[in-house]
């Protein structure tokens, strides 16, 4: 397999812009219409370069930091009324920071509800001008989803941001605002159906080596993970323990390492799932199965957004297929399977099966070989792999026990640090 060098993913932050917004009708293409009001707002007032694609990324994950569904649709109300309100800014930062070339954008959604009454703008370093412009793009959004033409909503939102009720957003801001919201093509362009063309359209091409990729997946794993206390350690174990048995397969370095990024993402697609889903104690009713199903979907459908590394999504976003034909999404069969996605398959397995769960405790290893054997024998999982599994059982498992430890660790550490409580 090639060497990696450079990885677009601008159209993977659209789209898991997009993903995020899923859980809720009512949520549909909130991040997206964001980050299009505030980048025309940002031109209008004047801003170029950088400060402008930094806008628009901002907007496209400014509620990366808001795991349950009800807080989402609490955001979405005009007075946000919620408890979390810094908690979502401050976490989005503290995650996004280490991404390569997003530091900036991390600074501005830390902010995105700042109150210019409270802190004017000041030009210095500590908080973006972006941060104004989000947060007044933010509420914009908000005050017009409802409304169907949206542009009717037109004279009521110039009026209220003309008031600027008490001087919460920036008078140059509103002003740019005001000017833009003249051009009626702005209006449609917020309802148009194809709003993530529009958006890939204003964000940079924004660029990643190997590592850089790496870092970013990691940063997506812990937003998929932390979303409950029940998988806050999930993708760190199966992204372990598929590259660990890709190394007992002999595959190249260059392929263990995709075995662990693949790993990291393989549920990016659980980002469409309410929360309220992935963590129900009791049976999942008729309308909530094929919810949850859906993930290896969506899983699919972003990772494909990585043209140049086709791979990550075929090991990662399969890992529910089965050698019999019997899995989902797609039902493909053995021979359709690469040996990275059975791979993936088996590591998912083990590791769900041997962690709690809302609805029963992490299995014994004698009960996970069983399950692993009889899986095999329908072959839910790969023969093959799985017999190879089951020889360095007890290495794997101890290497998974380690791995999720010191994640685990890091996570109650970060929710300490910020003060989040379930
Ligand atoms: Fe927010
Ligand atoms: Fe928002
Ligand atoms: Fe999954």
């Amino acid at each position: 397999m090639k060497e990696i060098y450079s990885t677009n993913i601008t159209s993977v932050i659209s789209s898991l812009s997009q993903i995020l917004d899923f859980v809720d009708k009512v949520s549909m293409n909130h991040q997206l219409r964001v980050a299009f009001i505030a980048y025309n707002i940002a031109k209008e007032y004047g801003l170029k370069g950088n400060d402008l694609s930094n806008i628009a990324l901002a907007g496209c994950l400014h509620d990366i930091g808001i795991f349950s569904t009800k807080d989402k649709l609490a955001f979405l109300e005009f007075e946000p009324g919620s408890k979390n309100l810094n908690l979502h800014c401050e976490l989005a930062f503290i995650l996004l920071k280490d991404i390569t070339n997003l530091n900036e954008v991390a600074k501005i959604i830390r902010h995105h509800h700042v109150n210019f009454a409270e802190t004017p703008y000041t030009n210095s370093d500590e908080i973006p001008i972006g941060s104004y412009v989000l947060h007044l793009a933010d509420r914009i959004e908000v005050m017009v989803r409802k409304v169907h033409p949206v542009i009717l909503k037109r004279d009521d939102v110039i009026e209220y941001f003309k008031k600027n009720p008490n001087n919460m957003f920036m008078p140059d801001l509103i002003e740019a605002f005001v000017s833009l919201s003249n051009k009626k093509g702005f209006w449609f362009d917020l309802e148009y159906p194809k709003i993530e063309e529009l958006v890939n359209g204003i964000l940079p091409n924004f660029y990643l080596d190997f590592k850089g990729l790496m870092i970013f997946s990691n940063v997506i794993r812990k937003i998929i993970d932390y979303r409950s206390s029940f998988t806050a350690v999930h993708s760190v174990g199966v992204s372990a323990i598929a590259s660990e048995i890709g190394k007992i397969f002999n595959l190249s370095d260059i392929e263990i390492k995709l075995l662990k990024l693949a790993g990291y993402v393989h549920d990016i697609g659980k980002l469409a799932v309410p929360v309220e889903i992935l963590e129900k104690p009791g049976k999942l009713t008729k309308e909530e199965w094929p919810i949850m199903m859906s993930h290896a979907y969506y899983s699919y459908r972003i990772l494909e957004k990585l043209e140049e590394v086709r791979i990550i999504n075929l090991w990662g976003s399969l890992h529910h297929e089965k050698p019999n034909g019997l899995g989902y999404p797609f039902g493909l069969k053995e021979d359709e399977l690469l040996l990275g996605s059975k791979i993936m398959s088996v590591a998912d397995v083990l590791v769900a099966i041997s962690e709690d769960r809302p609805y029963r405790k992490g299995l014994e290893p004698n009960n996970i070989k069983d399950i692993l054997s009889t899986m095999a024998k329908r072959k839910d999982l790969d023969p093959i792999v799985t017999e190879k599994v089951l020889k360095h059982f007890d290495d794997l498992i101890s290497l998974r026990k380690k791995v999720q430890a010191e994640a685990k660790e890091s996570y109650l550490e970060l929710k300490e640090k910020i003060n989040w409580h379930d």
